[in-house]
């Protein structure tokens, strides 16, 4: 599979949204990345419903919603009606993975399910083939422009290991501090998706940005 790219709409200028979600729709990014934050789940609150449809109004490619959020389920369904292509949850907000699962496969939409950097791959050898992708987070959640932690890469490879054993055709996004400089071992280690936002919103051109990270990528 072609190796993706999704630039974060935290990162873009909410004053121009519009222009931001164009520059994604003209560039070489495969997914928009939607990061959803409760205030609760993580010390920071982004944008919710309105803007999200606002941005779905405008977006010409799938969206990757990422909710930072307690009690996910509750919002299952107003996701799956404003068009989300996958849905992530948060393996630490959620008391029953394997239900929430089902219940976003069911509403048609592909399964993700994210880790904070504390918790390990492990967690999900059991429900593996049932998870379309992982996110795994390579900051902590809830701001962007943070930096990346390294030791993400031994995290991808020993996901990739588990995704394998248990023959899964589970994908692998990795979602924080990714730039040019980290893209390449990302990639190497086994990372299917990579989440980018400061990188790319805060370059003097990010269509050429989301550009360069396409043909690191691939
Ligand atoms: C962090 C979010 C990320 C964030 C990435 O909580 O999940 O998606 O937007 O931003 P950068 O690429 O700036 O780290
Ligand atoms: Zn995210």
């Amino acid at each position: 599979m072609d190796k993706l790219i999704a630039p974060s709409i935290l990162s873009a200028d909410f004053g121009n949204l519009e222009r931001d979600c164009k520059i994604i729709n003209d560039s070489d990014a495969d997914w928009f990345h939607i990061d959803i934050m409760d205030g609760v789940f993580v010390p920071n609150i982004s944008f919710g419903m309105p803007v999200l449809k606002s941005i779905k109004s405008i977006a010409k490619k799938p969206l990757d919603v990422h909710l930072m959020i307690v009690e996910p389920n509750r919002y299952i369904k107003k996701f799956a009606k404003l068009n989300s292509h996958v849905l992530t949850v948060h393996l630490e907000a959620c008391t029953h993975l394997h239900r929430t699962i089902q219940e976003i496969k069911n509403e048609g939409m592909k399964a993700g399910v994210a880790l904070n950097p504390h918790t390990p791959v492990s967690n999900l050898e059991g429900i593996i083939n049932e998870i379309d992708l992982v996110c795994l987070m390579s900051v902590n959640p809830g701001f962007g422009g943070q930096s990346f932690i390294e030791t993400t890469y031994n995290k991808i490879k020993e996901l990739k290991k588990v995704i394998l054993s248990n023959k899964a055709s589970t994908k692998i996004e990795v979602d924080g501090g990714v730039t040019d400089k980290n893209a390449e071992e990302l990639i190497k280690a086994g990372a299917d998706i990579l989440v980018a936002g400061s990188f790319v919103f805060k370059s003097k051109n990010p269509r050429e940005t989301i550009k360069s990270l396409k043909k690191i990528a691939n």
